[in-house]
């Protein structure tokens, strides 16, 4: 019933192929917005300051006052206060306003439901008020949400895919200088096959800002001998290796993991623009190995699913994707095996840990659109 509705918007999820953990050391990452959106219909509702948002998939309705925006106590609410906080900062344009909220996204899976959400509200208002926002301030509205109200200290990646996307491409992103290249993604005979664990583990948001914080603290010790070193991204895999025992190992493992990635994704996207799948795929795995035995953040869940996919010639890369602790890995895996994967995959995981397992394809999309408008 669009004419309900001043607004339809559709934000979506994101993968990433590689650059994990990276971002928010300033350097390089390699996702796109995938084929799984959140749907928001938007309307103003006459009222200088009365706004409500209906999540269709909770049956749930959250109602605030634009005079009176901070963090709450209800964490999916905080998304949209932070949202909505950070363009009070921009602008004193936005009025009372409905929104109404329907996903296809899995929550938790490692696929950005949260950018989603958040992105696409800052589209949303931008144009339902004509707030004349860049599409970068969205990014960046987003981002500074999940840092002041849900409390993850988070990199640019996920609100930067979800809004910047390009069909059929996947985004070069440098996120110390925002420069982007969009790169091509064509993968034929392959496709990107997503195996959600449909496991969360709880410890994600804590253990994410400590990552954050263990790989500052690294950057702080090495900066006293290399006054120029600003981030994880001016260390080179040689100047690291000087700091090996005066780094903690847990520190040096940390660190190692994320000046290693760095150089993975340049070489990674060299793979992909030469159509050198296999070199591609090879480095997935190296991430993975990276992520779950020097950066740990990865799980049994994980853990078992990438070694799975070991025993199948048609995948050639599989690694998890994300924050880590759960959520689904990603897998490069020829089209015509996609179902016997699929199933074999199915089976040996609820064999091993009692828990169902989803499947599905991942299809590169553009970011934040206007799907409809009155
Ligand atoms: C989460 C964060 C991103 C990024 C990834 C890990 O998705 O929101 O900023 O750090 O984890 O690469």
């Amino acid at each position: 019933m669009a004419t309900e509705y001043d607004l339809v918007v559709d934000s979506p999820g994101r993968i990433n192929i590689i650059g994990e953990h990276t971002d928010y050391n300033n350097g390089f990452v390699l996702p796109t917005a995938i084929d799984k959106i959140i749907k928001f219909k938007f309307r103003k509702n006459g009222s200088a300051d009365k706004c409500t948002v209906h999540s269709a998939n909770f049956n749930t309705d959250f109602s605030f006052s634009l005079k009176d925006v901070k963090p709450s106590k209800e964490q999916w609410a905080n998304y949209i206060l932070g949202v909505i906080s950070g363009i009070q900062e921009l602008t004193d344009k936005i009025e009372g306003f409905d929104c109404t909220l329907d996903s296809n996204i899995p929550v938790g899976s490692g696929i950005s439901s949260s950018a989603a959400l958040e992105c696409g509200l800052a589209f949303g208002l931008n144009e339902l008020f004509d707030l004349g926002l860049t599409r970068l301030q969205m990014v960046k509205i987003g981002q500074m949400a999940e840092h002041n109200y849900v409390g993850t200290k988070c990199g640019i990646m996920d609100q930067f895919a979800s809004v910047m996307s390009k069909d059929g491409h996947v985004i070069l992103l440098d996120c110390q200088s925002l420069e982007y290249e969009y790169v091509p993604i064509t993968i034929k005979p392959y496709k990107i096959l997503l195996l959600n664990t449909n496991v969360s583990h709880n410890l994600a948001d804590g253990e994410y800002n400590k990552r954050r914080a263990m790989c500052e603290a690294g950057v702080e010790t090495i900066a006293k001998k290399y006054p120029e070193v600003k981030s994880l991204r001016d260390v080179s895999p040689e100047m690291l290796t000087e700091f090996k025992g005066i780094l903690d190992d847990v520190t040096y493992n940390r660190c190692s993991y994320v000046v290693d990635e760095k150089v993975r994704v340049l070489d990674t996207v060299e793979a992909l623009k030469n159509n050198k799948l296999d070199e591609m795929g090879a480095n997935m795995y190296a991430t993975h190995e990276g992520l779950s035995k020097l950066y740990e953040v990865s799980c049994d869940e994980l853990d078992f699913l990438v070694d799975f996919s070991k025993n199948y010639d048609s995948v050639i890369g599989s690694r998890m994707m994300g924050g880590g602790f759960g959520g689904c890995t990603i897998n490069i895996i020829k089209e015509d095996a996609v179902k016997e994967f699929s199933e074999a995959a199915e089976k040996a995981y609820f064999d091993k840990f009692n828990i169902k397992l989803t499947a599905f394809e991942a299809n590169p999309c553009g970011g934040t659109s206007i799907s409809e408008t009155k």
